[in-house]
């Protein structure tokens, strides 16, 4: 059953100039960052969507989020389309977003205040996703007195706290050190396991996304479109073994995948010099 969809979505944003735009002469100060994304997420599914920098990743995870609006383009949840953000939606941002006056307890009880949960049951609730995340002994410490770690284990159980049939996650686990990133990526797929979210998931690491996902989509340079969406052909058990990470097929995926990737990430580059040039004037200049 088709969770997410996503029909041609495009957006563009409106650049400032400044009178000193880097726009070498063209008069458009529109930036095409997503040119017709289609994708199709099913009920239960773990899909990572890879893709070179500024591609149009954060900007489609905002679009499936209801944070902002495509300018062209439909996205339905359940069938229904997406009109703003809403409590069937968890996001983890790029970012840890969480508010420094509230410590982790509280941060995680955020999501919960605004559904009219008595206090006792809200904390309750807390404690528990707290504890999921292995965060139970640090319930009354404020961010500034946690590890980047931890403060993403928080943003995750702040998410995860109100039950969202979705989990919507920017890079997550970008900013950690190589043994906590793993520790939490095999925690995740335990609380998918035991939760059976939908999750899309973005990474700028092929290995994360081999590990975590059902399926990956390749981004294109911007503006971004699905290039391509490869299933990833391990089971789940076998994702928990110490040696999983070089085995035949998952060496096999990474190396599909990177060959996918890597003219993307050669075009972007090509790209990035010019704040509003596009993919289909690089082709023609190419
Ligand atoms: N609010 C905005 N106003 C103007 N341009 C924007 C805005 N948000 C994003 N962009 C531009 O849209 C493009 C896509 O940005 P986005 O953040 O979605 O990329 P990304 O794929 O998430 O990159 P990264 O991997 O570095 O996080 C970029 O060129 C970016 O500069
Ligand atoms: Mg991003």
């Amino acid at each position: 059953m088709t969770k997410i969809k996503a029909e041609n979505i495009k957006k563009t944003f409106k650049i400032r100039t400044n009178g000193n735009s880097r726009n070498n002469g063209n008069s458009s100060n529109e930036l095409l960052a997503l040119g017709g994304v289609n994708l199709a997420i099913n009920k239960g599914e773990f899909i990572s969507i890879v893709g070179p920098s500024g591609c149009g990743k954060s900007t489609f995870l905002d679009l499936v989020g209801g944070l902002s609006k495509p300018n062209e383009g439909n996205i339905y949840i359940d069938g229904k389309p997406v009109e703003g953000p809403g409590l069937d939606r968890g996001i983890v941002f790029q970012q840890y977003a969480l508010f420094p006056w509230r410590t982790a307890l509280e941060n995680v009880e955020f999501g919960l205040e605004s559904q009219n949960i008595p206090k006792n049951e809200r904390r309750g609730t807390a404690q528990k996703y707290l504890t999921l995340v292995g965060l139970n002994s640090f319930e009354d410490r404020y961010p500034y007195e946690l590890s980047g770690g931890m403060k993403q284990r928080v943003a995750i159980a702040r998410a995860l706290a109100f039950d969202p049939d979705i989990l919507l996650m920017d890079e997550p686990f970008g900013a950690l050190d190589a043994q906590t990133r793993e520790i939490l990526q095999r925690e995740l797929l335990h609380i998918w396991e035991e939760t059976h979210k939908t999750i899309l998931f973005i990474t700028h690491s092929i290995d994360e996304a081999v590990f975590l996902s059902d399926k990956v989509a390749i981004m294109t340079a911007r503006p971004g479109v699905i290039k391509k969406m490869e299933d990833i052909p391990i089971a789940r058990n076998d994702r928990f073994e110490d040696d999983i990470r070089s085995s035949q097929d998952f060496v096999k995926s990474r190396y599909k995948l990177w060959e996918l990737l890597k003219e993307e990430v050669v075009r972007a580059q090509q790209i990035s010099g010019n704040a509003v040039s596009n993919f289909s004037k690089w082709e023609t200049a190419k």
